[in-house]
């Protein structure tokens, strides 16, 4: 996989039909998806629950883009060779989730993934500043972790700012993660974003028999970002 800033869009599972991931997955590529976040939660880390390992490896035969695994989940080490031998491209575990991030970023690049780190709203850019040589993505995450849906948090835009000038010409993709829409996505392009996650506005008003609204809202957004 080559490094390049160029928008990319990742719909996030979050949103799809749970009982049909498969050919969600299918028809949001079709439709135009760069690559296929997939949203990790335990209950603990974050109040919700959504799957783990085993779902990934069923799913990873349907992705033909990239596997962008999100592990809202803590702690995060013992799981790492789970999810690497499910086939993740990506694994991105939080900064928040324990204290040897520094540890578990050399466990992801170790298991052959690309390894990325997260930031919930309320923990500063700074906090990844030591750890830049040895991740390939940061995401910042722009609501609250744990439920699709929510209000993009506009706060978080300046953190976005920060962190594009503190990587520098270091090959580190910014992703961001919650509320993303045509309104939100220019901010956050502008200031220096790469990877736009989106659940809701993505898989809103399509389905897997009548997918074409997914491809209208993934190019609403890209069409917002150029304008
Ligand atoms: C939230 C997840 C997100 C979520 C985004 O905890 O990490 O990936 O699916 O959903 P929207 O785009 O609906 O905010
Ligand atoms: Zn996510």
């Amino acid at each position: 996989m080559s490094f390049d800033r160029s928008l990319k869009i990742a719909p996030s599972i979050l949103a799809a039909d749970f009982a049909n991931f498969g050919a969600e997955i299918q028809a949001v590529e079709a439709q135009g998806a760069d690559w296929i976040h997939v949203d990790v939660m335990d209950g603990h880390f974050v109040p919700n629950i959504t799957f783990g390992p085993a779902t990934c490896a069923a799913i990873r035969p349907h992705i033909r883009t990239v596997m962008d695994v999100h592990l809202m989940i803590a702690p995060v080490d013992p799981y790492i060779d789970a999810f690497a031998a499910a086939g993740a491209d990506f694994i991105t575990a939080h900064v928040e989730a324990g204290p040897h991030i520094h540890r578990t970023l050399q466990a992801i690049r170790g298991a052959g993934c690309k390894a990325g780190v997260a930031l919930n709203p309320g923990t500063p850019a700074e906090a990844v500043a030591p750890l830049l040589d040895m991740v390939d993505m940061v995401c910042v995450m722009t609501v609250n972790p744990g439920f699709g849906g929510q209000k993009f948090i506009h706060a978080c835009v300046d953190k976005v700012r920060t962190l594009r000038s503190l990587i520098g010409d270091r090959e580190i993709h910014i992703e961001i993660d919650g509320g993303v829409d045509p309104a939100t996505a220019p901010l956050v392009r502008d200031a220096g974003a790469d990877v736009l996650v989106a659940g809701s506005a993505v898989f809103r008003g399509g389905s897997v028999s009548d997918p074409s609204p997914y491809g209208a809202n993934i190019r609403a957004i890209r069409a917002a970002v150029t304008a």
